[in-house]
């Protein structure tokens, strides 16, 4: 693998499901594969998960790890070809990620979309210019459309908790208090759209996710309908892709112990960080049926399979 941008960079999904629970069965195993070489990571934005999962992975391959929060410790970066730099950003990422890639031998970077335009952010301008200009292998540690190691995680969680070999996925619109991404949730159905597992999207009218990742999956405005007979229930709020950036104002889309009851006992599952009492209950939240710390626990394999992958190619 070169770089992990998103499913599409993974040559065989379920290879590589495979893979991150072999990480986790045996962590240490494969400490030499990244002796003497470093993982750059590149933060235009906060994270808990991400972060720290990251760094495990590599420090277990055995690798040096650097860790920069752009937006607060380094310079404003000018992504515009031919721009004259002549306000408040000093650098251009021409220069930046070259000069990084040099220091580097992998790079990982998250950069979270504006939610103002829509053509500008599906261009996933940060992410694109390091590939392009850092000669290195980059991986998505979530960019303005695609979350790829959250989904490559939720996949594998699927299957340490299916019951059934072709399991119902419900991904439902939850409500939140502030304009959120559609990484997540774009990521999402196109992981589960390369296995057999059914997908059901769950959305308000109006904020249906883009067909380019909803692909197959069937989607329906009635969460209700959705939910019946589900074996995995999914939370997240995303901001409008249609109206983009706008939130809709839908309280009742709460996953609380009543929705749950509509499932076949169904796990919950959510990426965190999650707003409780919002997006979902305490009730569930703190259920046997809730998976969520298991899957952020999943985030080290994910990412440890990523990083092997590209390593064995270096
Ligand atoms: N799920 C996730 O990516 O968490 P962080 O934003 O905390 O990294």
């Amino acid at each position: 693998m070169r770089n992990f941008l998103s499913v599409n960079d993974a040559p065989n999904v379920p290879e590589l499901v495979a893979k991150a629970a072999q990480m986790k069965a045996n962590p240490f195993g494969f400490e030499a594969l990244g002796r003497r070489k470093t993982l750059g990571l590149l933060f235009f934005n906060p994270s808990l998960r991400t972060r720290i999962s990251t760094v495990k992975a590599a420090q277990n391959l055995g690798m040096e790890t650097i860790v920069m929060n752009v937006t607060q410790d380094s310079w404003q970066l000018e992504t515009e070809d031919g721009a004259v730099m002549d306000g408040g950003k000093a650098e251009h990422v021409k220069e930046a990620a070259a000069v990084i890639g040099s220091y580097c031998d992998v790079l990982a970077v998250r950069s979270f979309p504006g939610l103002v335009d829509r053509e500008e952010d599906y261009q996933e301008k940060i992410l694109q210019a390091f590939v392009q200009y850092s000669g290195k292998p980059v991986i998505n540690m979530e960019s303005a459309t695609l979350h790829p190691l959250q989904s490559l995680t939720d996949l594998l969680t699927i299957e340490e908790f299916k019951k059934v070999e072709r399991a119902k996925i419900v991904l439902s619109w939850a409500p939140h208090v502030k304009p959120l991404p559609q990484a997540v949730s774009n990521s999402f159905a196109q992981w589960v759209n390369h296995t057999n597992h059914e997908l059901v999207i769950a959305a308000p009218e109006g904020m249906e996710l883009s067909t380019e990742y909803a692909g197959k999956a069937e989607v329906l405005n009635d969460q209700a309908v959705a939910l019946d007979g589900a074996h995995f229930v999914y939370a997240k709020n995303w901001s409008s892709y249609q109206h983009y950036g706008q939130i809709a104002d839908h309280p009742d889309w709460i996953i609380d112990q009543t929705k749950m009851n509509l499932t076949q006992e169904a796990f919950f599952m959510h990426c965190l960080p999650v707003r409780r009492n919002v997006v979902v209950s305490d009730e569930v939240m703190d259920s046997d049926q809730a998976i969520h710390i298991q899957q952020a626990s999943n985030r080290t394999w994910a990412a440890q399979a990523v990083l092997h992958s590209i390593l064995e190619k270096l």
